[in-house]
């Protein structure tokens, strides 16, 4: 529940150039959602390359407590037996996501779907997230919420016997609200619609048809997506193969890109477009970066990205590509530091509720290492190297916040002094093995005592 472990510092420093090919885990969000919608269909759900970190098994945890069984195979998939749409069993204890906010908020809205209640509970960053934003959705539906603090976890919710259909238009880019809201539309008689003024990742939507619901999207006059969404559906069982996240995937490329003399390619990475954002900035910044092999699976394209030591420039990052790239603004900066020239991003004012408020925790953390930038209440200026300056030599605070800690230890295999992070534990929610894929392509990491 909160976070127990003690704090583990560690450094980076420059040394070899980074050679070599990696896959880095399974997609997080797909993860997630292979779990829960395996939960609500009928039949064995079979999931290859599932993310075992911390947050998606906490997600595996709660199906099991909801009624589903879940299971490893010999060959490390991962089986779910799944209850159908409307089928979960009212869990006997809290469910605990740990650091994890898709897997509480989506697991709210298919809660919401059930007439039952469930606890929700989390470490000290998720109890700090704000969980109005999908508990307002879902009292319009008819569920019912008890929190001791308003809208913050740990809280209780209860869905009635007849969920309403709603038309939701989302009042922030957010994915997990659009999906949290299609969730408990799964429960719902008639059909629920989001309206998503700016599209988001469309995993969920992508998903549950091919688990057999019935949604439309089309774009609307203004160009807002709209979602509809049949309640009730029969979803069956799948085989889903869960392409390598590129979330996890950018700390490899840029590091790449930073390092003199590094050639890196991270093979099978998710290119769904709504999740590129971070590769066609660095594009635009000059990096040499290509895909190869692109192909599709499971009606995704995945390819191996391949990136050598380029010298970067400053762009401008346009406001309206944030959502593609929402997760990967901490390691654009990193990136943005070694480049020639401001990088300005804007539209950010969804970074700071994430697992920290990562605007300021990365701008502190740029300036404890000699990295001018300017903080806007939704922006980030990041000044590029300066001809003489030295980067790196500070301790940056990673405020239970995984990518934090990821992004800054990049930067110190780049520096012109070694980069210390206060906390690097919560790596596992998201990417257990980032140390050892970082030292297999030549990374130096040294343990601080
Ligand atoms: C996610 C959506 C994004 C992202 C998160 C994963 C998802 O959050 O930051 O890491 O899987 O739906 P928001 O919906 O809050 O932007």
């Amino acid at each position: 529940m909160s976070h127990a472990a003690a704090p583990r510092p560690l450094s980076t420093r420059a040394g070899n150039p980074l050679v070599g090919r990696i896959r880095v885990p399974g997609d997080k969000s797909i993860s997630h959602r292979s779990l829960m919608f395996g939960a609500v269909s009928l039949g064995e759900t079979r999931i290859e390359g599932l993310l075992e970190a911390d947050d998606v098994l906490a997600t595996g945890r709660a199906m099991a407590q909801l009624g589903a069984i879940v299971t490893r195979d010999g060959e490390g998939a991962w089986r779910i037996s799944g209850l159908g749409c409307g089928g979960l069993l009212e869990p006997e204890s809290v469910l605990d996501f740990g650091n994890a906010g898709t897997g509480s908020r989506l697991t709210m809205g298919l809660v919401g779907g059930h007439a039952f209640a469930a606890t929700f509970v989390g470490d000290a960053s998720l109890s700090r997230r704000p969980m109005g934003r999908v508990l307002d959705p879902l009292r319009e539906m008819g569920v019912e919420v008890i929190a001791r603090a308003k809208d913050r976890l740990p809280l209780s919710i209860k869905g009635p016997k007849t969920p309403i259909p709603i038309t939701y238009r989302l009042p922030m880019a957010s994915a997990q609200v659009k999906s949290a809201v299609l969730l408990a539309g799964l429960g719902a008689p008639g059909v629920t619609t989001v309206i998503e003024p700016v599209a988001t990742r469309d995993h969920t939507e992508r998903m549950l048809v091919g688990f057999g619901a019935s949604l439309a999207v089309e774009t609307d006059a203004d160009g807002a997506r709209v979602i509809r969404l049949d309640g009730r559906p029969e979803l069956k069982a799948q085989d889903v193969v869960v392409p390598g996240d590129p979330s996890s995937a950018a700390f490899a490329i840029v590091a790449g890109l930073i390092v003199p003399g590094s050639d890196v390619t991270v093979e099978n990475v998710l290119l769904n477009p709504l999740r590129t954002g971070l590769f066609q900035t660095l594009l635009e910044m000059g990096a040499d970066l290509s895909i190869d092999n692109e192909r599709l699976s499971g009606g995704e394209r995945i390819g191996d990205v391949r990136v050598r030591h380029s010298a970067l420039k400053g762009v401008v990052v346009p406001p309206e590509r944030a959502p593609a790239m929402i997760d990967e603004y901490p390691i654009l900066s990193i990136a943005a530091a070694f480049a020639d020239g401001p990088t300005v991003m804007e539209g950010l004012e969804e970074l700071r509720v994430k697992e920290s408020d990562r605007l300021a925790a990365v701008a502190r953390g740029l300036e404890a290492n000699g990295i001018a930038c300017t903080e806007g209440e939704a922006s980030l200026v990041v000044d590029g190297r300066k001809a003489g300056a030295r980067i790196g030599g500070g301790r940056v605070a990673t405020h239970l916040d995984h990518r934090i800690a990821m992004s800054f230890l990049v930067l110190g295999l780049a520096g012109d002094a070694a980069v210390t992070v206060d906390d690097t534990t919560m790596i596992a929610t998201s990417f257990p093995s980032f140390r050892g894929l970082m030292e297999g392509l030549g990374a130096v990491f040294a343990e601080v005592v």
